[in-house]
């Protein structure tokens, strides 16, 4: 993999040490580029047929580059807007109540537990949270749904194995997952996933997607099955949604956000997936033995790409960072720092933010 040649696609790093992707990844100038080119025809010629056109052939483009990465099926994947959109959706199309249990991790971000609290409160489900090393072997008579990250957000440990939880589906939160590390739907043992396009697949704020395992396609009603959901929008209250996870579609997205989201996966695909897993992942390593070496406690981690430690004002550490050039983020109420370390960084970012720490 040519590193320097990946880098040199994300303009930013020419002013700034950007560890920032678990939040928002560096935007490629070709996504950029995608976009801009997209905004600036429908300026010129209006949004009319073409547009239409183009946006319903990129559509399946994106689902397709969305299901390769996941090793799915393009049929399982729904486009969505965001992570938490699919968790949404997922949530409220499941037959859940009274009595019923979803059993989920102490490390889990809002993005999952917003929507688990309003079960809670809207639907009387019992939420019960247990360590996030622990889940997979917490699950008791009234589970009906595991909900939990792949990679978590506070510490970036990889969710224990699953497999053997055979007859509770288990909903993931990929946010931290898909583009950071290998990513096979099908040995993850979930029946759904939940994915950002913005984070670790460097796309723009409005992309996503969701995975629903072909055994739970039919039992997955759509939840709020709008104009790009229906098999046949023209037959009014008799239309039926889509086969398939299209059915799951966010209800709009624009050419310009597909555009961008399948520029960047261009770029990332071209550099070659495996190559950037393994150097992301790689240098993160090597900024936790770095930030270990310097007596700085590093949360307990896996390999993946996210690497947080103790600080004594998070906060405030960040606004220095940023001060000389380092993004990074805290996270509220844990005494973190998080670095998000991709393909994209090299040794240069790792050494200013060790050189910026207070
Ligand atoms: C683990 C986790 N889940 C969900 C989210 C929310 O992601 P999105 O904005 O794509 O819904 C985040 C965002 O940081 C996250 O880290």
């Amino acid at each position: 993999m040519d590193a320097a040649a990946l880098r040199a696609e994300f303009p930013v790093f020419e002013q700034l040490a950007y560890l920032n992707a678990g939040t928002c990844g560096p935007l490629p100038a070709a996504g950029a580029e995608a976009a801009s080119g997209v905004l600036a025809r429908a300026v010129e010629e209006g949004r009319r047929q073409p547009y239409f056109a183009a946006l319903l052939e990129s559509r399946e483009r994106l689902r397709n580059a969305y299901a390769e990465l996941l090793g799915a099926a393009a049929g399982d994947v729904a486009l969505t807007t965001c992570t938490s959109e699919g968790i949404v959706r997922v949530l409220a199309a499941l037959d859940l109540g009274s009595g019923d249990e979803v059993l989920s991790s102490d490390e889990e971000h809002p993005g999952l537990q917003g929507p688990l609290a309003a079960a809670r409160a809207q639907r009387a489900v019992a939420i019960r949270v247990v360590p996030f090393g622990e889940i997979a072997d917490a699950v008791g008579p009234a589970t009906k749904l595991v909900a939990c990250s792949h990679v978590s957000w506070l510490s970036g440990r990889v969710v224990p194995a699953l497999s053997a939880i055979a007859d509770v589906p288990v909903l993931l939160d990929g946010a931290q997952g898909i583009g950071a590390v290998p990513t096979d739907v099908a040995t993850l043992g979930c029946a759904f996933y939940a994915g950002s396009g913005q984070k670790w697949l460097c796309g723009p704020v409005g992309s996503g997607m969701l995975w629903v395992s072909p055994q739970w396609s039919e039992r997955l009603p759509a939840s709020g099955p709008t104009y790009v959901n229906l098999a046949d929008p023209g037959a009014g209250l008799d239309a039926v949604p889509h086969v398939g996870a299209a059915r799951h579609d966010a209800s709009a997205q624009g050419l310009e956000t597909i555009a961008a989201a399948a520029a960047a996966l261009g770029v990332l695909g071209g550099a070659g997936w495996d190559a950037v897993h393994d150097r992301a992942a790689t240098l993160a390593g090597e900024l936790a033995d770095a930030l270990a070496g310097r007596g700085r406690e590093v949360a307990p981690r896996d390999r993946t790409t996210l690497v947080s430690w103790q600080d004594a004002d998070p906060a405030a550490t960040r606004v220095t960072l940023a001060e000389a050039g380092v993004i990074v983020r805290d996270l509220p109420g844990t005494g973190l720092l998080r670095a998000s370390v991709g393909a994209w960084n090299d040794a240069s970012d790792i050494e200013r933010l060790l050189c910026a720490l207070p």
